[in-house]
């Protein structure tokens, strides 16, 4: 488990960049915190990470948003499950697809042990740091804890 405190919307990008360049095809990372919390954010930054040109928007209202693959060969599979009402809507998703690709899903954590044994959860909390006046400004507290056998040998390293 890794904790790190992210004071704005860039670090968080670059939080998020840093992660990327650690995957490998078939990573599944989920991504936890409230309305506003940065999940979109973090998810802009691992498209940057992974080369991808599209611009990395939230897929709420599509639910999940496929993304060809950039430089490093890897796509990214976007998933906002925030409407999903079972983990069969995530299977239908088609996530452990063929062609190589790392799948992001926000508001992810009540379905991804149906759909996958190993995953990344990233974790971000506003807390109390945050301005009660600009609910979306100010620090996060990001836990990041990866699960089962893809990660066994495997660290993930940090640096902000
Ligand atoms: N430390 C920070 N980390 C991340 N985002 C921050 C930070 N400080 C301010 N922000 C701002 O907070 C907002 C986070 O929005 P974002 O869309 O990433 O959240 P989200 O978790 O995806 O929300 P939703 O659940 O509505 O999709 C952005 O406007 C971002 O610029
Ligand atoms: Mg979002």
């Amino acid at each position: 488990m890794t904790e790190v405190v992210v004071v704005d919307a860039t670090q968080m990008r670059n939080l998020g960049e840093q992660v990327a360049r650690q995957l490998i095809d078939g990573d599944v990372v989920v991504l936890t915190g409230l309305l506003g919390a940065g999940k979109t954010t973090f998810s802009q930054g691992v498209g940057t990470g992974l080369g991808i040109e599209d611009q990395i928007a939230s897929p709420t209202f599509v639910v999940a948003r496929t993304h060809e693959p950039g430089i490093c060969n890897l796509g990214l599979m976007h998933v906002d499950a925030y409407r999903l009402h079972s983990a069969d809507d995530l299977i239908d998703l088609d996530i452990d697809s063929d062609s190589p690709h790392i799948t992001l899903i926000e508001w992810g954590e009540s379905f991804v042990q149906k759909v996958t044994d190993s995953w990344l959860t990233v974790a971000i909390d506003r807390g109390n740091l945050g301005d009660a006046d600009a609910p979306e400004a100010g620090e996060r507290r990001v836990t990041l804890v990866t699960q089962g056998p893809r990660w066994q040998d495997r660290v993930l390293e940090v640096k902000l």
